[in-house]
């Protein structure tokens, strides 16, 4: 593997390694994603070509345990790289029937370009050299490009090139669903529109989004252009051949630009003819390949920090960012779109959206506001299918479905296989009722960072309102307890799911989302508060809040219920102390990785349930989502008191499998103020977690994108401790001084800042310009404005020995 901090890639040809290294090597803009297989390659078991576009989802029905189900999934569209080849009658060119002499694959992620070096010998003792250099365009984003040249060094005679695009694909990227349905694309059409460009068209069999795409071939030997080519229209592939003679060491080069346009795009007439008129117009492979990675350099620039961490660190965080912006990007701004767990790298979870933008969100609200913007919009497209779910389960509000895809319906699946069992089982996963609190939480957290008063205005009170109205009206009253409870939900930890024994599904008072309701609820009121006054008129109006429902809102922040056992434990949900305790050391002895338990368990006839064993972290979400204090005044207001936050971090701790990449995340978070070393382990972790598969085959399925994410916002708000409440920018460094200082610039309400941290330090410096308004930072007691061109010091040691903790220098 590389390890130079801008260049990330692999140096052999390892077939059981090579869904992890596509997907590791996917190129994506955003719009549109595909990934680092193998020109040549089919899927075949070793190889898995898929491309997939934002948004685009279809629904199929299976029947699988006797029962019908239906699951909608992001579609694999037609594979665009095709290229292949053969020496004189050859076969067709397949590494499996090649000694393969030097394999490499290199992801530039300065300039957002896949490189591939290969030479290998063939059955005739025949060596050839070829290097293809790709990219998925940053700027013109329906555009990509695979140049491929190739050197036949020992020997000559004729070859036949085939360029083209293949539309006989499918979604089978995933073992354990391929007994679902995976035929997505119907109605193949081909055509050759001009001599050197083909055109596929296809449509979704069901959502009816119809796809082309186009490609325009240029073939040179020596350096001049070959006309002679022949076209290959076979079932749902098109193709160009080319059968040229080949002369020892003379350079035969294949330009291919590809255009891919969807009946979901804007300012278009209809697919085929934008892709064709596209690759027609489109500059040259070079000239393309400078404007792209132009336009990665100016998005670098937004996004990256200044890192003195071992290179092998800063290269895991390049990557991570460089992950994030292929799946979300400027050119998403535009679209209709989500942002699916898995990014737009391979078909686990069917390209649905999770809470995971809870982790994604608060990067981008700090670079590239509008990108969250565009995520929360997303959202708010789809409030009136969640209002539809609250009413349709008997409540009021607004209940955004734990998985989302095309409109906004529960995309759960009802039925999930556990691979080491063969079984069929229910899933009750959709219980994750929190997942409303993820949006409301991002909403809040979108406007302080941003400022963006118009959203709030517009869109995203209306959010935090109707979710609020559905977690009070999810919320009864509990007369015994004289306290509100909620009842028959799933928490974060997918392992607790109902109580043994009992048929009901869901889990009572699960305390991460009862204080989490608390919290919303009070928020709710500030942001009725917050909007002019016109508006909170006609808001209120058109949603019929009346006081009295305010006032509900007031008492859940001040009566809802929160388990505890113990010595202030507080308990993951009603009952989970009364569980049983597992014998973590006989399964990890007995079975080694034991992330996912909860297969384990089901497959040896026992059930997750029964245990006071997690998945993923739940009560510490509280302490990763809020700061302290925060949570000091939440549980204040509800009268209980602050528990020992390490205490309950211990208890947790040792009762977690860590069967989600988020875990990680969350753990190094909460772990970061007391117990440095063992958050930094769970740092480098989270560094790991895509770059060596720590969860053991998950990421040829797709990369974990909160977790990528997630490693760029430790960083930035637990170790540098960068926080935005309250209007102001707060700041509490305790950055690990072994990663060497950082330097970042993040964008708040507008302002470029550029903070440099290290230790318990921190400077801020505004950029200087006369339409910049003053920022307000604080850090620990001290609060400063800053003006445009000033410089603030800040030292939580001075502070710590009584002295100034912020230093305030003009410019
Ligand atoms: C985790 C969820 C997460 C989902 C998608 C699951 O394994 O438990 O919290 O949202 O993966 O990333």
């Amino acid at each position: 593997m590389t390890t130079t901090a801008w260049q990330f890639g692999f140096h052999d040809f390892v077939p059981e390694d090579e869904g992890r290294r596509e997907a590791l090597c996917t190129l994506g803009n955003g719009y549109f994603a595909t990934r680092g297989a193998a020109p040549e390659s089919r899927a075949d078991g070793v190889h898995y070509p898929g491309t997939y576009v934002a948004g685009c989802y279809n629904r199929l029905s299976t029947t699988v345990a006797g029962r019908e189900v239906e699951n909608e999934s992001l579609v694999n569209m037609p594979n665009w790289l095709l290229l292949t080849f053969r020496a004189d009658d050859g076969p067709w060119f397949d590494l499996a029937q090649v000694e393969v002499l030097d394999h490499e694959q290199e992801l530039d992620l300065e300039r957002g370009l896949l490189v591939r070096r290969l030479r290998f010998r063939d059955g005739r003792a025949r060596t050839t050299r070829i290097v293809q250099h790709r990219f998925v365009h940053l700027a013109a984003p329906h555009l990509a490009g695979l140049e491929t040249t190739l050197v036949a060094e020992d020997w000559s005679g004729a070859l036949t090139l085939r360029c083209g695009i293949d539309g006989d694909v499918t979604n089978s990227g995933v073992a354990r669903y391929r007994d679902l349905g995976g035929r997505h694309l119907v109605d193949h059409r081909t055509a050759e529109v001009a001599p050197d460009i083909v055109v596929l068209h296809a449509r979704t069999s069901q959502s009816d989004i119809h796809v082309a795409e186009a490609q325009r071939t240029r073939v040179r030997v020596g350096g001049d252009l070959v006309d002679a080519r022949s076209l290959l229209q076979r079932g749902e592939v098109i193709a160009h051949d080319f059968t040229i003679d080949v002369e020892r060491d003379v350079e035969v080069q294949v330009e291919k630009i590809v255009s891919l346009h969807t009946s979901r795009d804007f300012a278009a007439t209809e697919p085929v003819t934008e892709a064709a008129e596209q690759v027609r117009d489109a500059a040259g492979f070079d000239e393309l390949r400078r404007s792209h990675s132009m336009a990665w350099a100016r998005l670098n620039n937004e996004f990256h920090s200044g890192l003195s961490m071992s290179a092998a660190a800063q290269q895991a965080v390049h990557l991570h960012l460089f992950h994030l912006l292929q799946t979300v990007s400027p050119n998403t701004t535009d679209l209709d779109a989500g942002l699916p767990a898995r990014g737009l790298h391979g078909e686990a979870y069917r390209g649905h959206v999770f809470w995971d933008e809870l982790f994604v969100l608060p990067t981008l609200d700090l670079r590239m506001p509008q990108l969250s913007r565009a995520l929360l919009r997303y959202r708010h497209r789809r409030l009136g299918q969640a209002r539809k779910a609250a009413r349709d389960a008997g409540f009021a509000g607004a209940m955004f479905p734990w998985q989302s895809g095309s409109n906004g319906r529960e995309e759960t699946q009802r039925l999930h296989l556990n691979p080491r069992s063969d079984r069929w089982l229910p899933d009750h996963t959709h219980l994750q009722r929190h997942i409303g609190l993820a949006i409301a939480h991002n909403v809040w957290h979108y406007h302080q960072a941003s400022g963006d008063e118009e959203f709030l205005r517009d869109f995203g009170a209306e959010m935090v309102l109707e979710i609020a109205r559905f977690f009070a009206s999810l919320a009864q009253y509990d007369r015994g307890r004289d306290r509100y409870v909620i009842r028959g939900v799933v928490g974060p930890d997918e392992y607790h799911t109902a109580y043994p024994g009992r048929d009901r599904p869901g889990i009572d008072n699960n305390a991460y989302t009862n204080v989490m309701t608390a919290w919303l609820c009070r928020t709710a009121v500030h942001v009725l508060r917050e909007l002019p006054d016109q508006r909170r008129h006609e808001l209120t109006d058109q949603l019929d809040i009346r006081h009295h429902e305010i006032d509900r809102w007031k008492r859940i922040a001040e009566r809802m219920f929160v388990p505890f056992h113990g010595n202030g434990i507080i308990s993951q949900f009603d009952g989970y102390d009364r569980l049983a305790e597992l014998d973590w050391d006989a399964y990890r002895q007995r079975y080694g990785d034991i992330q996912r338990l909860d297969r384990i368990l089901e497959a040896e006839d026992d059930d997750p349930n029964r245990y006071q064993a997690s998945k993923q972290a739940d009560v510490l979400m509280l302490f990763y989502l809020l700061s302290a204090e925060e949570l000091e005044e939440i549980l204040g207001r509800l009268g209980y008191p602050m528990p020992s936050i390490p205490d309950n971090i211990e208890y947790y701790l040792t009762r977690t499998s860590h069967g989600s990449t988020l875990s990680a995340v969350v753990h190094a978070w909460v772990l970061a103020r007391g117990r440095r070393h063992r958050a930094l382990e769970f740092f480098d972790e989270v560094l790991a977690g895509d770059i060596h598969d720590t969860q053991h085959g998950t990421t040829a399925e797709g990369i974990h994108l909160a977790a990528m994410a997630g490693s760029i916002d430790i960083l930035q708000r637990c170790f540098a401790g960068i926080e935005v409440r309250d209007g102001a920018l707060r700041l509490n460094p305790l950055w690990p001084t072994e990663l060497g200082p950082l330097e970042l610039t993040i964008r708040y309400r507008g302002q470029p800042l550029t903070i440099g941290v290290t230790g318990r330090t921190a400077t801020v410096r505004t950029w200087p310009g006369r339409r910049r308004l003053p920022v307000t930072c604080a850090c620990g007691s001290r609060t400063v404005h800053l003006g445009p061109g000033e410089t603030a010091r800040f030292s939580l040691e001075n502070s710590l020995r009584g002295g100034d903790p912020a230093a305030h220098s003009p410019p």
